[in-house]
């Protein structure tokens, strides 16, 4: 990449861990770490930015701001509107980038005053380049600006656009949130192995491969995952009694319904933090 593909400046409000993945990333690839400023008020925290990425940070917004062609705002849902009304007398006219899950698109329209703006949701897999984003654009927001979008993403892992706040919420329950749901069964198998006389270091590598091996396998061919579990799951077989066992206890359907749940909590989030709430 050469550097006058770059925006002159891109700011980042919140400097926590998505932040890092995401400026990392950028740096990675070939982004000057001096046009990326990183807006975080804790003191180790911009240390730990500066010398792992070499970007520039500020302990809060001043008139630097203003020459920030992006802006990413990359603070908790809960503190988003705050950070927004505390730095809105240093904002340009920049591409606004937020991440904060559950606050809806004409939220951050309304509060910044602007409708270039880009919602992402990313997931934790983007801290190690194997993440995948949904991303929803105001129409506000020009082809390049979707370029630029899709090029600070790059160092993330995948992504792809969908066309409204609720397909974002939809985004949210399943791969947002995703990789905690695929935790809590690596835990639960980690358990199982264990209560089977494996210890704990032996456990986790057994559940791990086994589910390093499964994916690749599964990635490796278009073949349905219902194909793919059946073509393991032999009559009368020891995978017929634990399938039989999963089915029995709802896991199916408990997954299932902890998405609806994510998604519906999504909506609720955008209630608590965005318009509805009380300024
Ligand atoms: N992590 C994920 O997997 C994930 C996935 C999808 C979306 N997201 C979204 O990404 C956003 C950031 O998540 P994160 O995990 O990176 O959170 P985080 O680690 O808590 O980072 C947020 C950072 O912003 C700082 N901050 C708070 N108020 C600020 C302000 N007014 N101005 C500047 N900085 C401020 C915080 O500092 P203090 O700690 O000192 O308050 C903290 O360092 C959230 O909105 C989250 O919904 C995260």
């Amino acid at each position: 990449m050469t550097d006058s593909s770059f925006p002159r400046q891109l700011a980042f409000v919140g400097g926590g861990q998505m932040a890092s993945a995401l400026a990392g990333g950028l740096v990675q690839a070939g982004w000057p770490a001096q046009a990326i400023l990183i807006v975080e008020p804790a003191a180790s925290q911009r240390s730990k930015l500066e010398s792992l990425l070499g970007v520039l940070t500020a302990e809060r917004a001043d008139e630097s701001l203003r020459r920030a062609d992006v802006i990413v705002w990359a603070v908790k849902p809960q503190v988003l509107r705050e950070a927004v009304e505390s730095i809105q007398p240093f904002i340009g006219t920049p591409l606004h980038v937020s991440i904060a899950a559950g606050i809806s698109s004409e939220d951050l329209a309304a509060w910044t005053g602007s409708r270039r703006i880009v919602r992402v949701m990313p997931n934790t897999g983007a801290l190690v380049g194997a993440g995948v984003s949904g991303i929803l654009a105001l129409d506000g927001v020009t082809p390049d600006d979707r370029e630029l979008v899709a090029q600070i993403l790059l160092g993330t892992g995948d992504s792809f656009w969908v066309g409204s706040d609720e397909r974002l919420d939809a985004v949210t329950a399943v791969s947002g949130s995703g990789p905690a749901y695929v935790f809590h069964f690596l835990e639960a198998f980690q358990r199982a192995a264990q209560a089977h006389g494996f210890d704990e270091k032996q456990a986790r590598e057994l559940v791990l491969q086994t589910t390093a091996g499964a994916i690749a396998q599964a990635r490796s061919s278009d073949t349905p995952f219902g194909t793919l579990r059946l073509n393991v799951t032999s009559k009368r077989g020891t995978t017929e009694a634990a399938i039989a066992t999963l089915d029995a206890q709802g896991t199916g359907k408990a997954l299932e319904a902890a998405v609806h749940a994510a998604y519906v909590r999504a909506g609720q989030l955008a209630k608590e933090f965005g318009a509805a709430r009380p300024c």
